[in-house]
C-alpha cells in the first residue's frame, strides 16, 4: 500500500462531465435474454436499469462526450489540455490507447495521452496519476476520463455476470488553484494474488485469440462474486477509514461519500459499517456497474446536484479487479480556480 505525498501546489477539479448512452436496458428487459429476473437482480444488487451503448460506438466515443462536457463545465479549450489519461478496462484496441482516439475526437492537440488499467479503481488511479504531474509542475491542466463499452466484453448467455454491468463515461479536469486543500491525500493499494476472482481471462498474450479460446467464451469478463463482494466491503471500508486518517479528519466531516457503484448491498454494508449511510451517493440503479466509469459519473451526478457546496469534502473510494482500491478526498473547491 502507498499513501500519497503532500501536494508542491494545491490541485483542484476545475470541472466534470458524463456521458451515457441513450439505450435504456430494464431488469424486465434481460429476464427475455437470460434466465432472471427483476426481483433477483434488484434484491441483490439494487439496480433496476443500465445503459447499452449503439454498436458503432466505441469506448472513445463514450470518452470523447463526457470530456467535452467536463471541458465546457470548466471553461477550458480543449488545446490547453496537456495530460489526457483514459482509465478503462474495454478500450477500443489494445493499441494503440483509447485516449489517442479520445485526443483525435475533441482536438486536444497539446496533450499527451495514455490509457491506464486499473479495473473499476482506475480513475480514481488515474486522478491520483495526474493529480501529482500538476503538483510537481510536469502539466497545468489534465483531463482525466472513466470510460467503458462493458457490453462488449460480457457473456450475454451468463445471466451471473451480464445482468451486473453498464455502459458509460465520466470525466473531471483539473487544474492547480489557489484553494486550501483541493484534491488531498489518498490512499491507495493493490493484491495480485486475488487476479483470478475477477478477470477477462482471454485474448492477451496468456491465453491468445484462437477458435478454441473463443469457443470456450474466454474472452468475456469472469467473476467469484461472492469472494468480490467480501473483499470489496472489507477494504473500501478500511480505505475510508485510511483516507480520514491521513488527513486527520472525521467522517462528520465529510459532505459525501462517493463508492464504486458496484451493487447497491456493497454501498449500504460500508454506509452502516462507517455510520455515515445518510450520506453515501447511489446511482447503480439507474446505469448498474460502470466499472472505470462509475466513479466519474457519481462524482459529476453529486456536484450537479447542488447538495455540495465550495468548500465541502466529498470522499472517493472505489474498489475493482486485480484486486485494486484506493480512497481520495476531494474539497470542491470550483470558482476559487
Ligand atoms: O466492480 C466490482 C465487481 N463486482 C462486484 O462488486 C460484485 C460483487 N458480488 C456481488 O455483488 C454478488 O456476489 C452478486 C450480486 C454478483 C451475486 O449475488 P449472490 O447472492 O452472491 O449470488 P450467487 O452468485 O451466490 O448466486 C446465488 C444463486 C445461484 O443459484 P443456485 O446455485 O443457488 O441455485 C445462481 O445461479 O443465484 C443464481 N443467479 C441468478 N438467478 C437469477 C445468479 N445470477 C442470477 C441472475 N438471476 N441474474
Amino acid at each position: 500500500m502507498s499513501n500519497s505525498q503532500n501536494s508542491l501546489h494545491t490541485v483542484s477539479v476545475i470541472g466534470t462531465g458524463a456521458y451515457l448512452p441513450e439505450k435504456v436496458v430494464t431488469n424486465d428487459d434481460l429476464a427475455k435474454v437470460v434466465d432472471t429476473n427483476d426481483e433477483w437482480i434488484f434484491s441483490r444488487t439494487g439496480m433496476r436499469e443500465r445503459r447499452i451503448a449503439r454498436e458503432d460506438q466505441a469506448t472513445s466515443d463514450l470518452a470523447a462526450e463526457a470530456a467535452k462536457a467536463a471541458l465546457r463545465d470548466a471553461g477550458v479549450s480543449a488545446d490547453e489540455v496537456d495530460l489526457l489519461i483514459v482509465a478503462t478496462l474495454s478500450p477500443d484496441m489494445f493499441f494503440p490507447s483509447t485516449a489517442c482516439f479520445v485526443q483525435e475526437k475533441i482536438g486536444a492537440k497539446n496533450a499527451y495521452c495514455y490509457d491506464l488499467g486499473a479495473a473499476c479503481s482506475g480513475s480514481l488511479f488515474a486522478i491520483e496519476t495526474a493529480k501529482n504531474q500538476i503538483a510537481c509542475g510536469v502539466v497545468k491542466t489534465a483531463l482525466v476520463i472513466g470510460a467503458e463499452k462493458m457490453s462488449t466484453f460480457l457473456n450475454w448467455e451468463d445471466r451471473g455476470t451480464c445482468v451486473l454491468f453498464g455502459d458509460g463515461a465520466g470525466s473531471v479536469v483539473l487544474q492547480a488553484t489557489g484553494a486550501e486543500h483541493g484534491i488531498m491525500k489518498g490512499t491507495f493499494g493493490s493484491d495480485g494474488s486475488m487476479a483470478h476472482l475477477l478477470q477477462t481471462p482471454g485474448g492477451g498474450s496468456r491465453n491468445p485469440m484462437t477458435h478454441e479460446m473463443l469457443n470456450r467464451k474466454e474472452q468475456y469478463l469472469t467473476m467469484g462474486g461472492r469472494d468480490v463482494y467480501k473483499h470489496a466491503v472489507k477494504q473500501m471500508t478500511q480505505s475510508v477509514q485510511d483516507a480520514l486518517e491521513l488527513n486527520s479528519l472525521t467522517s462528520d466531516e465529510i459532505k459525501c461519500f462517493v463508492a464504486h457503484q458496484a451493487n447497491a448491498r456493497i454501498i449500504e454494508a460500508i454506509g452502516m459499517r462507517l455510520d455515515v449511510m445518510d450520506r453515501m451517493f447511489m446511482n447503480v440503479e439507474k446505469y448498474a456497474n460502470t466499472s472505470a466509469a462509475a466513479l466519474m459519473i457519481a462524482v459529476d451526478e453529486v456536484v450537479k446536484s447542488g447538495d455540495v457546496k465550495q468548500g465541502d469534502l466529498i470522499l472517493l473510494v472505489a474498489f475493482g479487479g486485480g484486486f485494486t482500491w484506493g480512497a481520495t478526498v476531494v474539497e470542491w473547491t470550483k470558482g476559487t480556480a
